[in-house]
């Protein structure tokens, strides 16, 4: 399994220790974007994705939970992002689809819990990867909803059928206890803050999560 720390789980006054100490174990970094509007929460944005840049080799996988995530789009592609993420929920994202790709960034789309696959289905060709929430949106630490695996499971079916590039990631309540049945659903990275930043020993933690296969 790929492994994408989320960094919100992480202390913000030492990021690049916490990150250095995952590293050996992740394969992608998840930055959640939040503006207080989309969600009632509020984070970080391109300043810290440049600054994360600097301190890590690892990709910056974007994940806007913003209302008008193409307002931002060159902000993050300067700053050294290697993927956003748009919710699907925000309406039509074929231009923001164009925007991304024309900054040279891979292109993702979400789908909160209560959305249906059927909703994105028809986008699946133009895009590098599907994030599933296994959560509502706006925080970590909330318990993993498993009613969603039954969309990783459509997903998984149509991207294989049409042999499309598509990567499914899940965000939301990965930890050891359900990162296993995300797993056998199909998905591809498994997205966990408090899962990994709040272990005992982070890197094990982040270890234990990509040493999974599907059964
Ligand atoms: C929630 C964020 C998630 C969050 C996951 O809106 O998109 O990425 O950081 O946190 P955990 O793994 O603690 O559920
Ligand atoms: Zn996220």
């Amino acid at each position: 399994m790929k492994v994408a720390p989320s960094i919100l789980a992480a202390d913000f006054a030492c990021l690049a220790e916490d990150i250095t100490r995952v590293r050996a174990e992740a394969d992608l970094l998840h930055v959640d974007c939040m503006d207080g509007h989309y969600v009632k929460n509020l984070t970080i944005g391109p300043p810290v994705v440049k600054s994360l840049r600097n301190c890590t080799d690892l990709l910056l996988d974007c994940h806007l939970m913003v209302d008008q995530p193409e307002v931002l789009f060159p902000a993050f592609a300067h700053a050294g992002a290697d993927s956003v993420t748009v919710h699907i929920e925000l309406g039509d994202p074929r231009a923001c689809f164009d925007a991304v790709r024309r900054l040279g960034m891979r292109v993702g789309l979400a789908l909160e819990p209560d959305t249906p696959f059927a909703a994105l289905e028809q986008y699946l060709g133009d895009i590098d990867m599907l994030l599933v929430m296994s959560v509502h949106t706006g925080f970590g630490g909330q318990a993993f909803i498993p009613e969603v695996l039954e969309k990783v499971r459509a997903a998984r079916a149509a991207i294989d059928a049409r042999q499309l590039p598509v990567e499914i990631e899940i965000d939301g309540g990965i930890k050891a206890d359900t990162a296993h049945l995300a797993v056998d659903a199909g998905v591809d990275i498994l997205v966990s803050g408090t899962g990994i930043f709040d272990a005992d020993d982070p890197l094990d933690a982040a270890r234990e999560l990509r040493a999974l296969q599907r059964s």
